[in-house]
């Protein structure tokens, strides 16, 4: 749990660990052979011969049920932003449904085996890249009881195994599809040192199984779930659920569309409003002293936002979202189908996200107070005259070519042989060495969708903290050009979206 208190003490960036810590981005990732493995047995041992009309089906399934939930939303939020006190109250009264209603999304045999063939692999990948970031914020913390809701085949749980290798000792699902339960089952029974695991068909099948004192999580994560749950009302009521079940971080991932981003920026509203509500009451509350107040108290989040602030985009025409490309596997190659061009290689998958942590977000120093940057004149000025040969701009060219595309652009050949589902995989696990964090105060802003360049300028879409408790942001769109300041001009040249952006409260832009 975080406290008022800063986490770190100043320390001056240097240009090099100013890059590494903003660094949140992963170019194509390789979902690690292990999973890889287990996917193609269990299909092995499904023998389906009509694997390609299944994914098919589940993936217009999913369409189905975007456009039918888009209209529900419509009709219910208005009321709720209107007066949130009130429909609390009515949504306490919701039961929450395990059985799904008429326009709820089923996993039978055929749905689960097309997902686990389709969609594992790409669900997998966005989750490890959200929890590797909740990682590198919170180089301290390392969950050991874990509650995954709407656990699926257990997307969620291999990334966590990755990201925290060896910390998960007990890990509850509340999963109501008998089969996606199987299914996970069926995947991890190869792995070793699995922690004990727990399966519940609803979260009141949890809350009367569990007694009170040890239904607490350290983590607890729901993933593409709750763009299932046929109401606002349903997915607030399920969300204020996991929130009291978590003793630290709550995160929540859903599908990078316009839909899922709304899902996610309602739930953070709520929480934070709530968490708002009750920190207000405590601190008036006589009895309850300071200290108390700070380790029970609160909400913040920890990525992607730098601020805890109503969120700028809402009501705009853009939402928040994130990409991450990852290696097709077999399965996916097998058996997704393309619009007539050859299918490609590696996929983007588009997700939404945010994670909260309990307590109040620490006041830690922004990252470029105290830095001091030359421009480029200073710099021109100071260099030896051998050093005139050298470009600054050439240098930058030549090691990079890409302007707007976020990735590096994949050979799809490279990927179509089975010799890439052996051991000379380079796992993500090898990736696990970081010295350099970027701290949770509101100095570390985000990119949202891709940099571009033009010129010797880059344009950059900048979501930040406006005020030091960063309890209000701005999305910005900042143009950062070589002359003023070659420094973060090379840091914005190699930066991509979702990567965090230094601020500073006082930044000095020249030499005195
Ligand atoms: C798209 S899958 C995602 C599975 C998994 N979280 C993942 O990331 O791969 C959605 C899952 O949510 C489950 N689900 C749907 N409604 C639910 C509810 N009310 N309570 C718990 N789980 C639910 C479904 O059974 C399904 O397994």
């Amino acid at each position: 749990m975080a406290s008022l208190i800063s986490e770190t003490s100043q320390k001056i960036f240097t240009s090099e660990t100013l890059r590494a810590a903003a660094k949140q981005s992963e170019r194509c990732l390789v979902v690690p052979v292990r999973l890889r493995r287990a996917i193609k047995k269990y299909l092995r041992e499904q023998e389906d011969p009509y694997m390609r009309r299944k994914v098919l089906r589940l993936s217009q399934s999913f369409s189905d049920i975007k456009d039918v939930n888009l209209q529900l939303v419509a009709e219910t939020s208005k009321e709720l932003v209107a007066d949130p006190l009130k429909s609390m109250e009515q949504s306490q009264r919701w039961k929450i449904k395990s059985a799904y209603g008429d326009i709820g999304l089923t996993y039978r045999d055929d749905e689960t085996v097309a997902y686990v063939a389709s969609r594992m692999p790409s669900v997998y990948s966005a989750c490890y890249r959200v929890l590797s970031e909740v990682r590198r914020r919170l180089p301290g913390f390392s969950p050991t009881k874990v509650l995954d809701f709407g656990a699926g085949t257990g997307s969620a749980f291999w990334a966590m195994r990755e990201v925290w290798p060896k910390s998960v000792e007990k890990l509850n699902i509340v999963e109501p599809s008998q089969s996606m339960q199987r299914a996970g089952r069926s995947l991890v029974q190869d792995l070793k040192n699995l922690p004990l695991i727990h399966g519940y068909t609803s979260l009141q099948a949890l809350t009367k199984e569990v007694q009170k004192s040890e239904r607490q999580h350290d983590l607890v994560i729901a993933s593409y779930v709750l763009g299932e749950i046929p109401s606002l009302k349903d997915r607030i009521t399920i969300v204020r659920q996991l929130w009291n079940l978590t003793q630290d971080v709550l995160v929540l991932v859903e599908p990078g569309t316009p839909h899922g981003s709304n899902i996610i920026s309602q739930m953070r509203s709520h929480i934070l409003w709530m968490e708002k509500r009750k920190f207000r009451k405590a601190k008036v509350n006589k009895e309850d002293s300071k200290d108390l107040i700070d380790l029970r108290s609160g909400a913040f989040i920890v990525a992607p936002c730098p601020h805890d602030g109503r969120c700028p985009l809402e009501k705009s025409s853009k939402y928040c979202h994130f990409v991450q490309r990852l290696q097709r596997t077999t399965s996916q190659r097998a058996y997704k189908r393309s619009k007539g061009d050859p299918l490609r290689g590696f996929e983007d998958e588009k997700f939404s996200f945010i994670a909260f942590r309990r307590g109040q977000r620490p006041r830690d120093p922004w990252p470029l107070d105290g830095m001091k940057f030359e421009t480029l004149k200073e710099q021109r000025a100071k260099r030896n005259p051998e050093d005139f040969e050298i470009d600054y701009e050439d240098l930058v060219d030549a090691e990079e070519t890409s302007d707007m595309i976020p990735y590096e652009e994949v050979d799809p050949s490279a990927y179509d042989s089975d010799v890439m589902e052996t051991d000379n995989i380079i796992d993500n696990d090898e990736d696990q060495e970081e010295t350099v964090n970027a701290n949770l105060g509101g100095g570390w802003g985000r990119i949202v969708f891709p940099p571009v360049r033009r010129g010797r300028q880059v344009h950059m879409n900048i979501c930040r903290s406006t005020n030091p408790d960063a309890s209000e942001g701005s999305f910005d769109h900042e143009v950062i050009t070589q002359t003023k300041n070659p420094t973060l001009h090379l840091q914005a040249r190699k930066s991509f979206w979702g990567d965090l952006w230094p601020s500073g409260r006082n930044v000095t832009t020249a030499t005195s």
